[in-house]
């Protein structure tokens, strides 16, 4: 028997931006962080900043526009408009929380990136919008008694009664196991890009929400779009650092071994296209041999060190100076669009059970997100599930259940980054994905039903159904894009396998 302890309001899984914003909008909470607060989560390394129409020439519907457009027609509308329309007063919000975002003569100084019409990022410091928000958020955050924080605490199993109904979460805390039973549990534990050899994320970001509630038997929704970021910084470092798209967007360019600047070869907008053209022109510059660089010696130069610190140090610990050199780069995986199925509030299927922040798939990012619409989504989505999640008062239920879920060995955990960043990388095919698939479920019979394996094997067999190129999935056997139908699944009885049972699919 583990020890048990019961909470009146709801459990958050994760200590990102959106578990941070739905604590202080549930009011009273209590938070598991796996690592210690403002580290391990995506949220704090983020460096772009929040897109919102806040320009005197920008319109909320401006914005929606370039999200559906970004989103290769799988976003839901609904929610695109509710993201825009809530994302001044979500900045706003953040600064009057202490959010040092830059400002001139009073305005939030906006900047542009790839694939917006109007100059509509908010940052700080240039590229620290990330760590300065989260700073301001775990400042509110411990102070606020009613909020309480377990770090070292990472969840092994979502507790559910016999009618699948959620009623708390078996966790590890400082080793322990503790069954914590609560009225309902906010999943906030962020994406997957630890599955993957290259990453921008931290690497204790691997799917285990997500493996979690597909566990559980919760919905999750298009989980084969991952988005690769196009400049991760290639010095060997994992993860690896970024290279921030604003600096695309003050004028730095990409060019190959040889100087030559070539994504006007691949897309009109050249350096300004959307994220998964210049992923694959740099992939496919790579793969010929030619090399891909951003040369920002023209367009930022001396300025770099103050315009983009956090880029500048990360250059310099790899004994690069971006002023005057080139510097490498790779895409790397960056963001997941895919996630547990939620609606507006962020409830899943599963009763009792909400989800906020990357590992949600609100339907807001389609196929491929907008850059800079993740923090946002993070605080307005994040928010949403927070009040919602409180306002559930019910007594939790008694668990069927209590076994942990099995953990990933680490040696198993290389293996399988290597092969999804092989198999299930910025270029897909079916060989490459069937290859895939029969490894991750060999895994699983070696190892058990690993919540990283779990999602692993989501994101695969996905991959695998999606006869076609859309977003941030790209088939090199299907290249052509299909019918608009976004991917519901869930795990079939006994884990069996996705292909046999097959993935459901609902028309938009
Ligand atoms: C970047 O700064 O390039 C990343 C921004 C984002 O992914 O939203």
């Amino acid at each position: 028997m583990h020890n048990r302890l019961t909470f009146d309001g709801p459990v958050i899984l994760g200590a990102g931006l959106a578990g941070l914003t739905a604590a202080i909008e549930a009011k009273r909470a209590l938070v598991l962080s796996p690592t210690p607060l403002a580290t391990g989560c995506s949220s704090a390394w983020a460096q772009g900043g929040m897109a919102a129409a806040l320009a005197a020439d920008d319109t909320p519907a401006l914005h929606a526009a370039d999200t559906a457009a970004a989103g290769a027609g799988l976003c839901d509308v609904e929610a695109v408009e509710l993201l825009t329309r809530e994302g001044p007063d979500a900045v706003r919000a953040l600064a009057a929380l202490g959010a040092p975002f830059d400002t001139k003569d009073g305005d939030f100084t906006l900047s542009l990136e790839a694939a917006h019409s109007k100059a509509r990022v908010a940052r700080v410091g240039g590229d620290g919008a990330g760590a300065a928000i989260m700073a301001a958020v775990i400042a509110a955050v411990r102070a606020t008694p009613a909020i309480e924080i377990r770090e070292n605490a990472r969840a092994r199993r979502l507790l559910q009664d016999a009618s699948g109904r959620v009623v708390g979460v078996l966790a590890e805390i400082d080793g322990q196991l503790v069954e914590i039973l609560s009225p309902t549990v906010i999943l906030a534990t962020g994406g997957v890009g630890g599955l993957y050899a290259v990453t921008t994320t931290p690497a204790e970001v691997r799917g285990e929400g997500l493996g979690l509630a597909a566990l559980a038997g919760a919905v999750i929704a298009d989980p084969e779009f991952v988005q690769f970021h196009p400049t991760a910084i290639d010095i060997g470092r994992d993860p690896a650092p970024l290279a921030t798209e604003a600096l695309r967007g003050e004028g730095a360019i990409l060019r190959n071994t040889d100087a030559r600047a070539f994504m006007a070869d691949y897309h009109p907008a050249a350096e300004l296209a959307p994220r998964d053209i210049v992923a694959r022109a740099i992939h496919a510059e790579r793969a010929a041999g030619r090399g891909a660089f951003l040369d920002a010696t023209t367009a930022v130069g001396a300025h770099f060190p103050h315009e983009f610190p956090a880029v500048f140090e990360a250059c310099r610990a790899g004994g690069i100076d971006p002023r005057r050199e080139m510097i490498p780069v790779t895409p790397a995986v960056h963001y997941h669009m895919g996630g547990v199925a939620t609606d507006l509030d962020g409830r899943t299927s599963l009763p009792a059970l909400y989800a906020a922040g990357e590992c949600a798939a609100t339907g807001v990012h389609g196929a491929n997100r907008l850059a800079s619409n993740s923090l946002l989504e993070a605080v307005v989505f994040g928010a949403r599930a927070g009040r919602a999640a409180a306002s559930e008062h019910h007594a939790p239920g008694q668990p069927v259940s209590l076994a942990p879920m099995p953990d990933l060995p680490a040696d198993v955990l290389q293996i399988l980054r290597k092969a999804m960043s092989r198999d299930a990388g910025v270029i897909r095919d079916a060989a490459g994905l069937t290859r895939l698939l029969d490894q991750i479920e060999a895994l699983e019979s070696a190892h058990g039903p690993c919540p990283p394996l779990i999602a692993a094997r989501l994101i695969v067999a996905a991959a695998l159904t999606r006869e076609e190129s859309r977003g941030g999935h790209f088939r090199a056997d299907f290249p052509a894009t299909a019918a608009p139908v976004r991917t519901f699944a869930t795990l079939p009885p006994g884990l069996g396998s996705l292909r046999e049972s097959g993935l459901q699919y609902a028309a938009e």
